[in-house]
């Protein structure tokens, strides 16, 4: 195995995340950077310090923070987000308080800056009844610490909001100056941001009782077999009648048989039966 194979077998090993082959020169330049601010000259060299002189893994975090990507914006995929909000909400809402139930637990796994969970609050605002009646627990996670803390900041310019409907933008934020938009103090209470790594298995375990997972630009790190791990964790993670939602570019029923296909709107969406 050359040095560079090593590197990104450690990496695949620790973190499910696969260098893709026509990724690899644009990832290898990356570390070639981070190799230099460390007078370092051999990949092996920088996996000897991944592996045992990292103890609290400082330097495979910033390590981590290089390989992945992390665009994202609010209110990405709308026509996704309308089948949610107008169709899958409204069902399960009704379903929970027809049986006396008032909480609702959603998780944006792979959540970036924090456009995503922000987004499902906002949404959860403008079409629930009595909203507050209700104990709504959004959790957002990532691998990136980095992304976290601009996430907990919940500061945003335009090219985050673009899709903001204007009326959404007046009502959730307030302009701070140079074109920079704060999200309300009423949608950031209800979402916490965590540090999780999805290939963690033991980490993630004590995950359960989601209705809704958002896992969306995601998988595209991960492999077929530690994608279809991750998804039929998932499925455990959910609450029966609740829903999953991945990017527009994987599909569920190639991963994993388990969830159910179902009509709702113009969209078709998975949900465990
Ligand atoms: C392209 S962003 C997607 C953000 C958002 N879900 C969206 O669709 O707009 C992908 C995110 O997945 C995170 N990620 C990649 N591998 C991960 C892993 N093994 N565990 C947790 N998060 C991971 C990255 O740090 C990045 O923030």
């Amino acid at each position: 195995m050359d040095d560079f194979e090593s590197l990104a077998d450690f990496v695949y090993r620790r973190a499910g995340i696969r260098f893709e082959s026509k990724k690899i020169y644009f990832l290898s330049k990356r570390i070639q950077k981070r190799m230099e601010q460390l007078g370092m000259e051999s990949h092996s060299e920088y996996v000897r310090l991944l592996r045992f002189s990292d103890p609290g893994g400082v330097e495979f975090q910033q390590f981590i923070n290089l390989l992945t990507v992390n665009e994202t914006y609010f209110f990405r995929d709308f026509t996704q987000l309308e089948a949610f909000a107008e169709h899958c909400l409204q069902e399960l809402c009704a379903k929970k308080a027809s049986r006396g139930e008032r909480s609702l637990k959603i998780w944006s796994a792979g959540c970036s800056t924090g456009e995503e969970p922000y987004t499902l609050a906002i949404i959860l605002h403008e079409m629930m009844d009595e909203i507050q009646r209700w104990v709504v627990d959004i959790l957002a996670s990532d691998i990136d610490q980095v992304v976290l803390e601009k996430a907990r900041r919940a500061v945003y310019e335009a090219r985050s909001l673009r899709d903001v409907p204007a009326e959404y933008l007046d009502r959730h934020f307030q302009k701070i100056g140079n074109g920079s938009y704060k999200v309300s103090q009423g949608i950031t209470k209800i979402v916490r941001f965590e540090h999780l790594n999805l290939s963690d298995k033991d980490a993630i375990r004590k995950y359960r009782g989601f209705d809704f997972i958002f896992c969306r630009n995601v998988l595209i790190y991960f492999d077929d077999v530690s994608r279809k791990q991750l998804v039929d964790y998932f499925y455990t993670a959910l609450n029966p009648g609740g829903f999953i939602f991945l990017g527009s570019s994987e599909s569920v029923g190639r991963i994993t048989t388990g969830f159910k296909l179902k009509r709702s709107g113009g969209h078709l969406v998975y949900y465990k039966g």
